[in-house]
């Protein structure tokens, strides 16, 4: 292997979280991910990820979420820099710290979020020059939504998630984010939703964008956007964790436009009108117990960048 030119300086990349506006679920594949089309959106809940030259590869966490992501050597932001310094032929190891404030296991994309902040704070570290399009299939392979949160803004994924096109998107949305206890798995929802179909799932074709979806987000008005929000994972979330109905039913009660279950959840995500409104949702839901965290963001945001560094 080679060393590239290595700048000592350690370098902060800011990385977004992620909702999806719409998740449609298409058939199993041969490798056994699922065809989507879906809709992703970046919003302003952020990780900070530093990565510093160091002896050995190594990572730490820090944050109100830190006690349950793991530090060892399946921690996806280490992962990421160790494939990267694989791909590009790097043989200097690095310390990856990450400052979280994306909820964990929400379906928020927060572990995704921290593997992208790696790839692009390494590229930088390493001096490599790589391209958003290069970075972005690196990503590709650490999870179906990592190239998204490189990218940022509005996007439609397809494949499994993780080829991109860009969505003409006017305006800024006003969400809160209702962030609950209640443990889901990914995969146990993918298999969920696979159930609740039976054999109808395989007989179904590569899902689409829905037009009308597209045409809201032209709009910029959050009253036309509202009803196209859509998630066919949300009922298998609800299957497993019956309590996420009554939280987007109370959300709506409390003046949401609209409600959907975040990616595979269990975060449920509340598109309101204003700030104003956004603070009015954040203290309703707060006051009735039923998530453990509230939290009010915007959406879209850019993708992963360079932050100049935090001073202590
Ligand atoms: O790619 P990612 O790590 O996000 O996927 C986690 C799990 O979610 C996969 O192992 C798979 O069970 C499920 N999944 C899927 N189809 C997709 C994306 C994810 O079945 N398109």
């Amino acid at each position: 292997m080679t060393s590239a030119h290595s700048d000592p300086t350690p370098v902060t990349v800011r990385v977004p979280a992620k909702v999806n506006l719409e998740l449609l679920v298409g058939p199993v594949r041969d490798d056994g991910f699922h065809s989507l089309s879906t809709v992703y959106q970046a919003v302003n809940l952020h990780d900070d990820v530093t990565v510093a030259l160091d002896e050995d590869w190594s990572c730490s966490v820090t944050g109100p979420y830190s006690d349950i992501v793991p530090m060892d050597s399946s921690n996806l932001a280490l992962r990421a820099a160790r494939l990267l310094a694989a791909e590009a032929g790097v043989d200097t190891p690095v310390h990856v710290s990450v400052a979280k404030s994306i909820p964990v296991a929400g379906g928020m994309a927060g572990g995704s979020a921290d593997a992208a902040g790696a790839l692009v704070a390494c590229d930088r570290l390493w001096s490599l020059g790589l391209s958003t399009e290069e970075l972005e299939e690196y990503a590709a392979e650490l999870g179906s939504d990592v190239p998204f949160l490189i990218r940022g803004g509005t996007a439609v994924g397809s494949g499994r998630g993780e080829r991109l096109a860009p969505v003409l998107a006017r305006g800024s949305y006003h969400w809160v984010f209702a962030i609950s206890d209640i443990g889901l798995s990914t995969p146990e929802v993918y298999a969920e939703c696979d159930r609740l179909r039976g054999t109808a799932t395989s007989a179904g074709v590569q899902p689409e964008p829905n037009s009308e979806l597209m045409s809201a987000l032209r709009s910029g008005d959050p009253h036309i956007l509202a009803p196209q929000l859509n998630n066919d994972l949300q009922d298998a979330a609800i299957s497993l964790r019956p309590e996420l109905g009554e939280l987007l039913a109370s959300g709506m009660e409390f003046g949401a436009l609209g409600g959907v279950v975040s990616g595979s959840g269990p975060t449920v995500a509340f598109l309101v009108e204003d700030v104003e409104s956004a603070i009015d949702l954040t203290v309703a839901l707060t006051a009735t117990g039923a998530a453990r965290e509230v939290r009010k963001a915007i959406g879209p945001v850019h993708g992963a960048h360079v932050i100049p560094a935090r001073v202590d």
